[in-house]
């Protein structure tokens, strides 16, 4: 068997998303910032794990451990998602997936693009911080709509997310007044990169 390397640590990604429509670039810098974290503060649990298994404290009984492994789904959730959302930005957007994979995929699922959007869109209007993601089902091809509280409740294990919007206050707030959700999932939208979604895609 041969034994492949893997990395120690995560390394934070750079996006060029400047200039999106109704997503200003101010917004996206305080993002980008606050996604660092989530990437710094995995490779600290990682570590510190490590470190307390190397003295031995890595029991279930151990206190400290149990805690910095409670921290995990949030940590690398919060790493991820963000990684994600981000991906399926791009300042080149036009609001709607031309025919093909994704609008299929919606149209087999939902019946057409339309219905499809106003599912994620409501639940992306869920009260509360967490995320709206569009998850395709790897075994059927389904797409379905879920809420995510925070970054851990409610991600559906082994599907796959094709599409993430992050409806967090940080994400919008300082662009749209908290009652105007609904202004920014429209901006969300118009920014979307339907070809990276699409290449999401496990099942057509
Ligand atoms: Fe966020």
């Amino acid at each position: 068997m041969t034994t492949t390397t893997v990395p120690t640590s995560y390394t934070a990604k750079k996006w060029n998303l400047a200039g999106l429509a109704g997503i200003s670039d101010h917004t996206l810098e305080v993002h980008f910032g606050l996604y660092e974290g989530y990437v710094k503060n995995t490779n600290s649990l990682n570590e510190q794990r490590d470190e307390l298994r190397s003295r031995g404290k890595g029991a279930a009984t151990d206190l400290a451990f149990a805690e910095l492994t409670r921290r995990l789904g949030f940590e690398y959730n919060g790493m991820v998602l963000h990684e994600y959302y981000f991906d399926n930005l791009t300042a080149k957007g036009n609001g709607t997936p031309s025919s093909g994979q994704f609008s299929d995929a919606a149209g087999a699922s939902f019946g057409d693009f339309e219905t499809w959007k106003k599912d994620f869109a409501a639940v992306g209007g869920l009260r509360g911080v967490g995320w709206a993601i569009a998850y395709q089902d790897p075994k059927n091809g389904r797409l379905s709509n879920h809420w995510v509280s925070l970054h851990e409740d409610g991600n559906v294990a082994g599907f796959t997310p094709v599409l993430v919007m992050d409806v967090w206050e940080h994400a919008y707030l300082l662009d749209y007044k908290p009652a105007e959700r609904s202004k920014y999932i429209e901006a969300f939208f118009s920014n979307v990169d339907w070809s990276t979604v699409g290449s999401r895609l496990t099942r057509s």
